[in-house]
């Protein structure tokens, strides 16, 4: 120590270079330089590390947004005792003397609960007087778009276009008059056509029109009013750079059962109606499409009587199924199929065949698209059992993943009204995959191969903050 210490100033008055230590010899500017350079390391690094705190931070606050939604939300509602006039259609439904079940309740309009399922245009989520920074969304309630009027896109789809970093969404508009064809038909509106709507944020939508028209006047045109278009979706071809529109075209009867295909140059239509066929030559009801990571797309649809679904690859361009088809969950009567990828792994809900009446929805998952797909069990969690069993008393139609998130989807239903179908609700929930399915698979040996599929019911909830940031 001794030494040291008188060693240092010496060495400093004598002699341009610096005795630090003894045996260790540098130049003046050498320490300057060196200095300069830790400064220097100490700024990148603390930059650094503020970033990745930010970004830890953000990625945390969505873990316990995504954990908020998450938590399990227990609904109640009380069975009326007192009931007011029964609607004749509810009566001759049930029957005179079969208590109601919570169902009939739902579908019956003029029931005490329907206010419950149906809340009224007092409370639609309003994006030009709701709060702007919370963006709730309440499955169930009237949702208004940007010049006040109650979206109609039913059975719809979304599509995310990247140029535009818009979504839009597409949908049966079926703003008309509810009525039944025939006595034993299903209600039903005339088609007016496929709605668009536009979103950077998924809860301010503007009315892009009816993209895809209905036909007035040509009894022969399969977008003839009396006929039915149901559940449009559209796909963004790559390759040829254009989008591609497929739905259910069907006669009132529902006998026709085929597909339709449309095209556009661009998300906002005009779309231009090319054809419709039955695929393979088989029945084609509720479908939807998928396009995969690779580009490729695929056709998904309900046949034989919708005891089965039936999934084929699209043709390069998107306007044709290939020859190439699979059965899939046969036997097991399910439609509305929405379909998703996690991982590598494909998901996809269902629902059961029961019209407009809700029922319990199925997840199912595989690891070739084209199957086999197993059956996991119903995605539903929270609510009440009646809420589980009837899927919130809606039907799926899509799954939109949120790319940013990881693992977190928004799963989009309809919440059908069959008495006044314009009225019909949008229920969309937040839809995770994760922890171990419920139901032991046949092909694994008892291991669980798959995550469990979860749609958490809400009666409000919003998106994780910034998740529209965490996506690109
Ligand atoms: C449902 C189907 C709807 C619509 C309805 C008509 O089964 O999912 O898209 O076709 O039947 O009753």
């Amino acid at each position: 120590m001794v030494g040291t210490r008188r060693l240092l100033p010496m060495a400093l008055n004598s002699h341009p270079s610096v005795r630090v230590l003894p045996g260790s010899r540098c130049t003046l500017p050498l320490v300057v330089w060196s200095l300069f350079g830790f400064i220097a390391m100490f700024y990148f690094y603390s930059t650094l590390h503020r970033h990745s705190d930010l970004e830890n931070q953000i990625r945390l606050n969505h873990l316990a947004m995504m954990r908020e939604l998450e938590e399990v939300e227990e609904e109640s509602f009380h069975f009326p005792t007192l009931r007011g006039k029964r609607s004749p259609r509810a009566f001759k439904r049930r029957g005179p003397r079969k208590p109601p079940s919570v169902i009939d309740e739902f579908l019956d309009e003029s029931s005490d609960l329907r206010s419950f399922f149906f809340p009224d245009h007092k409370t639609a989520i309003d994006p030009r007087q709701d709060d702007d920074v919370n963006k709730y969304l309440y499955p169930g309630r009237i949702w208004l778009d940007t010049e006040g009027n109650p979206i109609q896109a039913h059975g719809g789809g979304l599509l995310f276009d990247e140029r535009r970093e818009t979504f839009y969404w597409y949908g049966e508009n079926k703003d008309g008059l509810t009525y039944h064809a025939h006595q034993k038909g299903a209600a039903r509106v005339d088609i007016i056509g496929v709605s668009c709507y536009s979103s950077k944020d998924l809860w301010t939508w503007t009315n892009e029109g009816v993209v895809l028209p209905g036909d007035e006047t040509n009894i022969t045109h399969d977008l003839h009013k009396l006929n039915v278009l149901e559940r449009p979706k559209v796909l963004y071809n790559d390759k040829t750079d254009k989008f591609v529109m497929w739905m259910h075209i069907d006669d009132v009867n529902y006998t026709k059962a085929s597909v339709g295909v449309a095209v556009s140059e661009s998300p906002t239509g005009p779309f231009e109606y090319l054809y419709s066929k039955r695929p393979h030559g088989f029945e084609s009801r509720d479908m939807t499409v998928f396009k995969d990571d690779d580009g490729k797309a695929y056709l998904i649809y309900s046949s034989e009587d919708n005891s089965e679904l039936h999934i084929s690859p699209l043709t390069d361009d998107y306007l044709d199924v290939t020859n190439e088809m699979r059965r899939i969950l046969v036997g097991q009567h399910r439609e509305a199929p929405a379909l998703f990828k996690y991982q590598g792994t494909y998901y996809m809900i269902t629902s059961g065949c029961t019209g407009w009446a809700p029922n319990r929805a199925l997840a199912h998952a595989a690891e070739s698209i084209m199957g086999p797909w197993e059956t996991m069990g119903n995605p539903c969690v929270g609510g009440n059992k009646i809420f589980r069993m009837t899927t919130f008393f809606s039907q799926s139609t899509y799954v939109v993943p949120l790319p940013g998130l990881p693992g977190s989807f928004v799963f989009m239903a309809d919440r059908w009204n069959p008495s006044e179908l314009r009225d019909s609700r949008y229920v969309w929930l937040p839809l995770r995959v994760g922890g171990v399915a419920d139901e032991p698979l046949e092909y694994n040996f008892g291991f669980p191969l798959w995550s469990r599929v979860s749609v958490y019911w809400h009666r409000r909830w919003r998106l994780p903050d910034g998740w529209m940031n965490a996506q690109t």
